[in-house]
């Protein structure tokens, strides 16, 4: 293992799943995590992408505190930071991304060099490392495929964390290559063709769609700040 991670978050992402466990909001990702665990028949699901249509839907949110239950069953879990636009999970754990996923793709590092063992037992994370020109081209790429056939050697599960379905297509590079996506709509933000237009490009790229998280339910009463 390369790196270790120092201290706890500084994003406001939040690690709902660790900190809070008793939480509803961690109850309804543990629920998340059991759908996806027995929505798959045929196939053991082993690679998970989260994505949503647009910007700000809780893509990342979701991912880690998904990453995060998956890793309470004493699995072990890596967390990958794919979106190589706008990075967020160095940030979610407060670690260097001067080193990442883009380094060990550029084969500048080994892949173990460039992941990072965080507090969380049993989860590691995978950061973006430097922002490329080409992130397309990139995810697209044979050192994509090596690289993923080595997280699967090391991790039971992987989950990646994606920008936005709708304006780029790096979502729907990876979504070919994973065993399953997951989309996250959020119910104050995402409008009904957007949410559609998303499933179909998804489709299209062949992806296993595992379900759709519907995101910050707004609750009257008792509410709390978090919902999914
Ligand atoms: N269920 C929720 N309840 C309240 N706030 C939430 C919820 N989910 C996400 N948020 C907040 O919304 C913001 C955006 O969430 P997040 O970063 O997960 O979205 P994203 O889809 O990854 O965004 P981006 O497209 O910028 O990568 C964050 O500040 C996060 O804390
Ligand atoms: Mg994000």
């Amino acid at each position: 293992m390369g790196r270790k991670q120092k201290n706890k978050s500084k994003n406001s992402v939040e690690l709902l799943a660790h900190n809070f466990p008793r939480m509803s909001v961690t109850e309804q990702y543990r629920l998340i995590r059991t759908n996806i665990l027995y929505s798959a028949v045929d196939k053991e699901i082993k690679s998970i992408m989260i994505t949503s249509p647009e910007q700000g839907e809780g893509k990342s949110t979701t991912a880690t505190n998904l990453a995060i239950v998956l890793a309470q069953q004493g699995k072990k879990v890596l967390l990958v930071d794919t979106d190589l636009r706008k990075p967020s999970l160095h940030l979610v754990f407060n670690i260097s991304n001067q080193i990442g996923l883009t380094s060990a793709l550029r084969k500048e590092v080994y892949l173990d060099e460039a992941i990072t063992k965080t507090y969380i037992p049993h989860l590691d994370v995978l950061t973006s490392g430097p922002i490329p020109l080409n992130p397309s081209e990139l995810l697209n790429s044979n050192s994509m495929k090596v690289l993923m056939k080595e997280m699967y050697t090391d991790y039971h599960f992987i989950v990646f964390d994606t920008p936005p379905a709708l304006s780029v297509t790096d979502a729907q590079v990876l979504a070919n290559q994973c065993d399953g996506v997951v989309l996250v709509i959020s119910s104050r933000k995402t409008l009904k063709n957007a949410a559609l237009e998303a499933k179909e490009l998804l489709e299209k790229a062949q992806a296993q769609l595992l379900g759709v998280v519907l995101n910050r339910i707004e609750r009257k009463r008792g509410s709390r700040k978090y919902h999914v």
